[in-house]
Protein backbone atom coordinates (compact mmCIF):
# COMPACT_ATOMS: atom_id res chain seq x y z
CA UNK A 1 0.00 0.00 0.00
CA UNK A 2 1.69 3.42 -1.00
CA UNK A 3 2.04 6.12 1.93
CA UNK A 4 -0.08 9.06 1.87
CA UNK A 5 0.65 11.79 4.30
CA UNK A 6 -2.06 13.07 6.22
CA UNK A 7 0.02 13.69 9.66
CA UNK A 8 -1.79 16.25 11.72
CA UNK A 9 -4.76 16.40 9.24
CA UNK A 10 -8.28 16.30 10.37
CA UNK A 11 -10.69 14.71 8.45
CA UNK A 12 -14.66 14.78 8.34
CA UNK A 13 -16.41 11.33 6.69
CA UNK A 14 -20.35 12.14 6.03
CA UNK A 15 -21.36 8.94 6.01
CA UNK A 16 -18.66 6.65 7.56
CA UNK A 17 -20.60 4.81 9.93
CA UNK A 18 -20.19 1.98 6.94
CA UNK A 19 -19.68 1.14 3.37
CA UNK A 20 -17.37 3.50 1.23
CA UNK A 21 -17.21 5.88 3.80
CA UNK A 22 -15.63 3.60 6.39
CA UNK A 23 -13.07 2.30 4.17
CA UNK A 24 -12.21 6.31 3.72
CA UNK A 25 -11.43 6.45 7.39
CA UNK A 26 -9.75 3.71 7.76
CA UNK A 27 -6.95 4.76 5.22
CA UNK A 28 -6.80 8.22 6.81
CA UNK A 29 -6.16 7.05 10.17
CA UNK A 30 -3.67 4.65 8.43
CA UNK A 31 -2.22 7.93 6.83
CA UNK A 32 -1.73 9.47 10.04
CA UNK A 33 -4.99 12.00 9.94
CA UNK A 34 -7.55 12.15 13.23
CA UNK A 35 -10.94 11.66 11.63
CA UNK A 36 -14.48 12.88 12.40
CA UNK A 37 -17.15 10.38 11.33
CA UNK A 38 -20.29 11.75 10.64
CA UNK A 39 -23.58 9.81 10.35
CA UNK A 40 -27.52 9.52 10.89
CA UNK A 41 -26.86 6.09 12.26
CA UNK A 42 -25.71 6.53 15.98
CA UNK A 43 -25.10 2.86 16.64
CA UNK A 44 -23.39 1.96 13.67
CA UNK A 45 -21.16 5.26 14.77
CA UNK A 46 -20.24 3.63 18.04
CA UNK A 47 -19.58 0.09 16.81
CA UNK A 48 -17.13 2.43 14.29
CA UNK A 49 -15.98 4.09 16.30
CA UNK A 50 -14.79 1.06 18.85
CA UNK A 51 -13.26 -0.50 15.79
CA UNK A 52 -11.38 2.18 14.41
CA UNK A 53 -9.71 4.01 17.51
CA UNK A 54 -6.78 1.43 17.73
CA UNK A 55 -5.57 2.89 14.53
CA UNK A 56 -6.02 6.54 15.28
CA UNK A 57 -8.10 9.34 16.98
CA UNK A 58 -11.82 9.32 15.92
CA UNK A 59 -14.55 11.13 16.81
CA UNK A 60 -18.21 10.53 16.02
CA UNK A 61 -20.94 12.73 15.32
CA UNK A 62 -24.79 11.79 14.94
CA UNK A 63 -25.98 14.52 12.14
CA UNK A 64 -28.98 14.38 9.77
CA UNK A 65 -27.13 15.82 6.78
CA UNK A 66 -30.54 17.27 5.27
CA UNK A 67 -30.87 19.81 8.55
CA UNK A 68 -28.93 22.97 8.04
CA UNK A 69 -28.59 23.46 12.10
CA UNK A 70 -27.47 19.83 12.47
CA UNK A 71 -24.79 20.22 9.89
CA UNK A 72 -23.66 23.35 11.54
CA UNK A 73 -23.35 22.09 15.06
CA UNK A 74 -21.76 19.18 13.83
CA UNK A 75 -18.69 21.72 11.52
CA UNK A 76 -18.31 23.64 15.16
CA UNK A 77 -18.32 20.18 17.60
CA UNK A 78 -15.61 18.86 15.28
CA UNK A 79 -13.40 21.79 15.77
CA UNK A 80 -13.73 21.78 18.88
CA UNK A 81 -12.93 18.38 19.55
CA UNK A 82 -10.07 18.70 17.14
CA UNK A 83 -8.77 21.67 16.57
CA UNK A 84 -9.37 22.25 12.65
CA UNK A 85 -11.17 20.42 9.53
CA UNK A 86 -8.52 20.26 6.79
CA UNK A 87 -10.81 17.86 4.22
CA UNK A 88 -14.35 17.13 3.85
CA UNK A 89 -15.42 13.49 2.34
CA UNK A 90 -19.22 13.52 0.97
CA UNK A 91 -19.89 10.19 1.37
CA UNK A 92 -23.30 9.94 2.64
CA UNK A 93 -25.83 8.72 0.07
CA UNK A 94 -28.96 6.86 -0.24
CA UNK A 95 -30.21 5.08 -3.54
CA UNK A 96 -34.15 5.53 -3.11
CA UNK A 97 -34.89 2.38 -4.42
CA UNK A 98 -35.63 1.61 -8.07
CA UNK A 99 -38.60 2.65 -10.80
CA UNK A 100 -39.38 4.10 -13.72
CA UNK A 101 -39.37 8.19 -13.19
CA UNK A 102 -43.26 8.65 -13.35
CA UNK A 103 -43.79 5.71 -10.90
CA UNK A 104 -41.12 6.39 -8.12
CA UNK A 105 -43.05 8.25 -5.30
CA UNK A 106 -42.59 11.90 -5.43
CA UNK A 107 -41.00 12.10 -1.83
CA UNK A 108 -38.64 9.71 -2.01
CA UNK A 109 -37.56 11.61 -5.24
CA UNK A 110 -37.18 14.72 -3.50
CA UNK A 111 -35.29 12.81 -0.25
CA UNK A 112 -33.06 11.66 -2.30
CA UNK A 113 -31.85 15.22 -3.84
CA UNK A 114 -31.68 16.26 -0.23
CA UNK A 115 -29.29 13.56 1.23
CA UNK A 116 -27.36 13.20 -2.12
CA UNK A 117 -26.90 16.69 -3.32
CA UNK A 118 -28.81 19.30 -0.85
CA UNK A 119 -26.58 17.61 2.29
CA UNK A 120 -23.31 17.86 0.37
CA UNK A 121 -24.33 21.60 -0.20
CA UNK A 122 -25.27 22.22 3.46
CA UNK A 123 -21.65 20.55 4.85
CA UNK A 124 -19.85 22.49 2.42
CA UNK A 125 -21.46 25.54 3.60
CA UNK A 126 -20.65 24.69 7.25
CA UNK A 127 -16.89 24.07 6.56
CA UNK A 128 -15.65 26.06 3.47
CA UNK A 129 -15.26 29.29 5.56
CA UNK A 130 -13.04 27.82 7.93
CA UNK A 131 -10.93 25.83 5.38
CA UNK A 132 -10.54 29.75 3.65
CA UNK A 133 -9.33 31.27 7.22
CA UNK A 134 -7.18 28.54 7.73
CA UNK A 135 -5.82 28.97 4.20
CA UNK A 136 -5.85 24.99 3.44
CA UNK A 137 -8.52 22.49 2.57
CA UNK A 138 -9.62 19.79 0.65
CA UNK A 139 -12.92 18.34 -0.47
CA UNK A 140 -13.80 15.24 -2.58
CA UNK A 141 -17.58 14.38 -3.10
CA UNK A 142 -18.50 10.89 -4.16
CA UNK A 143 -20.77 11.24 -6.98
CA UNK A 144 -21.40 8.19 -9.48
CA UNK A 145 -21.04 7.41 -12.80
CA UNK A 146 -24.83 7.31 -12.90
CA UNK A 147 -24.69 11.29 -12.58
CA UNK A 148 -22.53 10.74 -15.96
CA UNK A 149 -24.65 8.43 -18.04
CA UNK A 150 -28.16 8.29 -16.16
CA UNK A 151 -29.19 4.86 -15.04
CA UNK A 152 -32.37 3.79 -16.19
CA UNK A 153 -35.11 3.28 -13.17
CA UNK A 154 -32.89 5.75 -10.81
CA UNK A 155 -33.77 8.81 -11.96
CA UNK A 156 -33.52 10.76 -8.80
CA UNK A 157 -30.60 9.23 -7.75
CA UNK A 158 -28.42 9.84 -11.47
CA UNK A 159 -29.92 13.43 -11.19
CA UNK A 160 -28.83 13.91 -7.79
CA UNK A 161 -25.00 12.75 -8.67
CA UNK A 162 -24.80 14.83 -11.54
CA UNK A 163 -25.61 18.05 -9.28
CA UNK A 164 -23.11 16.67 -7.00
CA UNK A 165 -21.08 16.94 -9.77
CA UNK A 166 -22.41 20.47 -10.85
CA UNK A 167 -21.67 21.88 -7.41
CA UNK A 168 -18.13 20.23 -7.19
CA UNK A 169 -17.01 21.72 -10.72
CA UNK A 170 -19.18 25.36 -9.27
CA UNK A 171 -17.46 24.99 -6.21
CA UNK A 172 -13.70 24.31 -7.34
CA UNK A 173 -13.95 27.18 -9.38
CA UNK A 174 -14.72 29.89 -6.75
CA UNK A 175 -12.25 28.18 -4.37
CA UNK A 176 -9.49 27.87 -7.02
CA UNK A 177 -7.04 30.60 -5.58
CA UNK A 178 -8.10 29.72 -1.86
CA UNK A 179 -5.54 26.40 -1.53
CA UNK A 180 -9.23 25.05 -1.05
CA UNK A 181 -9.52 22.14 -3.93
CA UNK A 182 -12.85 20.35 -4.48
CA UNK A 183 -13.16 17.65 -6.57
CA UNK A 184 -15.52 14.72 -7.21
CA UNK A 185 -15.31 11.11 -7.57
CA UNK A 186 -17.60 8.88 -9.94
CA UNK A 187 -18.13 5.34 -8.76
CA UNK A 188 -19.29 2.45 -10.47
CA UNK A 189 -20.71 -0.16 -8.41
CA UNK A 190 -19.13 -1.36 -5.11
CA UNK A 191 -20.64 -4.68 -2.98
CA UNK A 192 -21.98 -2.18 0.22
CA UNK A 193 -24.96 -2.53 2.23
CA UNK A 194 -26.06 0.34 0.00
CA UNK A 195 -26.70 -3.12 -2.21
CA UNK A 196 -30.28 -3.74 0.13
CA UNK A 197 -32.23 -0.60 -1.28
CA UNK A 198 -31.41 -1.35 -4.94
CA UNK A 199 -33.13 -4.48 -6.87
CA UNK A 200 -31.58 -7.66 -8.30
CA UNK A 201 -32.26 -6.25 -11.67
CA UNK A 202 -30.74 -3.32 -11.36
CA UNK A 203 -27.57 -4.86 -9.59
CA UNK A 204 -27.37 -6.79 -12.43
CA UNK A 205 -27.56 -3.89 -14.70
CA UNK A 206 -24.79 -2.01 -13.28
CA UNK A 207 -22.49 -4.96 -12.92
CA UNK A 208 -23.12 -6.03 -16.79
CA UNK A 209 -21.95 -2.02 -18.19
CA UNK A 210 -18.83 -2.75 -15.94
CA UNK A 211 -16.09 -4.04 -18.37
CA UNK A 212 -13.48 -5.35 -15.75
CA UNK A 213 -16.25 -7.20 -14.90
CA UNK A 214 -16.70 -6.81 -11.20
CA UNK A 215 -17.70 -4.33 -8.78
CA UNK A 216 -15.51 -1.74 -7.40
CA UNK A 217 -13.80 -2.69 -3.84
CA UNK A 218 -14.23 -0.06 -0.68
CA UNK A 219 -10.29 0.21 -0.22
CA UNK A 220 -9.75 0.89 -4.37
CA UNK A 221 -11.89 3.71 -3.97
CA UNK A 222 -10.32 5.04 -0.59
CA UNK A 223 -7.25 4.76 -2.32
CA UNK A 224 -8.19 7.32 -4.67
CA UNK A 225 -10.08 9.50 -2.66
CA UNK A 226 -7.71 9.76 0.23
CA UNK A 227 -4.84 10.94 -2.02
CA UNK A 228 -7.40 13.43 -3.59
CA UNK A 229 -7.54 15.22 0.23
CA UNK A 230 -3.63 15.11 0.66
CA UNK A 231 -1.50 17.93 -0.19
CA UNK A 232 -0.12 15.73 -3.03
CA UNK A 233 -3.19 16.50 -4.98
CA UNK A 234 -2.15 20.22 -5.69
CA UNK A 235 -3.46 21.20 -9.23
CA UNK A 236 -6.55 19.46 -9.29
CA UNK A 237 -10.07 21.29 -8.63
CA UNK A 238 -13.48 21.23 -9.85
CA UNK A 239 -12.87 18.13 -11.38
CA UNK A 240 -14.13 14.43 -11.68
CA UNK A 241 -11.92 10.96 -10.92
CA UNK A 242 -13.41 7.70 -12.67
CA UNK A 243 -13.93 4.93 -10.64
CA UNK A 244 -15.84 2.71 -12.87
CA UNK A 245 -13.80 -0.11 -13.62
CA UNK A 246 -13.52 1.03 -17.60
CA UNK A 247 -17.11 1.96 -17.93
CA UNK A 248 -16.70 5.81 -18.22
CA UNK A 249 -16.13 6.94 -21.81
CA UNK A 250 -15.62 10.69 -20.36
N1 LIG B 1 -21.77 1.37 -3.31
C1 LIG B 1 -21.98 1.71 -4.59
O1 LIG B 1 -22.31 0.88 -5.45
C2 LIG B 1 -21.82 3.15 -5.02
C3 LIG B 1 -21.61 3.43 -6.38
C4 LIG B 1 -21.48 4.76 -6.77
C5 LIG B 1 -21.58 5.76 -5.84
N2 LIG B 1 -21.79 5.46 -4.52
C6 LIG B 1 -21.92 6.53 -3.56
O2 LIG B 1 -20.92 6.39 -2.58
C7 LIG B 1 -21.39 6.88 -1.35
C8 LIG B 1 -21.20 5.83 -0.27
O3 LIG B 1 -21.94 4.69 -0.62
P1 LIG B 1 -21.89 3.36 0.26
O4 LIG B 1 -22.00 2.24 -0.69
O5 LIG B 1 -20.78 3.43 1.23
O6 LIG B 1 -23.30 3.49 1.02
P2 LIG B 1 -23.74 2.88 2.45
O7 LIG B 1 -25.21 2.72 2.39
O8 LIG B 1 -22.92 1.69 2.77
O9 LIG B 1 -23.36 4.06 3.47
C9 LIG B 1 -24.00 5.31 3.41
C10 LIG B 1 -23.98 5.95 4.78
O10 LIG B 1 -24.63 7.23 4.68
C11 LIG B 1 -25.41 7.44 5.85
N3 LIG B 1 -26.51 8.39 5.58
C12 LIG B 1 -27.52 8.22 4.70
N4 LIG B 1 -28.36 9.26 4.74
C13 LIG B 1 -27.87 10.12 5.69
C14 LIG B 1 -28.31 11.36 6.20
N5 LIG B 1 -29.43 11.93 5.77
N6 LIG B 1 -27.57 11.96 7.16
C15 LIG B 1 -26.43 11.37 7.61
N7 LIG B 1 -25.96 10.19 7.16
C16 LIG B 1 -26.68 9.56 6.21
C17 LIG B 1 -25.94 6.04 6.19
O11 LIG B 1 -26.36 5.96 7.55
C18 LIG B 1 -24.75 5.15 5.87
O12 LIG B 1 -23.93 4.92 6.98
C19 LIG B 1 -22.85 7.28 -1.57
O13 LIG B 1 -22.94 8.66 -1.80
C20 LIG B 1 -23.23 6.51 -2.81
O14 LIG B 1 -24.27 7.12 -3.53
C21 LIG B 1 -21.90 4.17 -4.10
Amino acid sequence: MNQIDLKDRVMVVTGGARGIGYAVAQRALRSGAAVALWDVDGERLERSRSELSALGPVSVVKVELTDEASVEAAALKTVETHGAIHALVNSAGITGGNGLTWELPVDMWRRVIEVNLIGCYLTCRAVVPHMIAQGYGRIVNIASVAGKEGNPNASHYSASKAGLIGLTKSLGKELATKNVLVNAVTPAAAKTEIFDSMSQQHIDYMLAKIPMNRFLMPDEAASLIVWLTSEDCAFSTGSVFDLSGGRATY
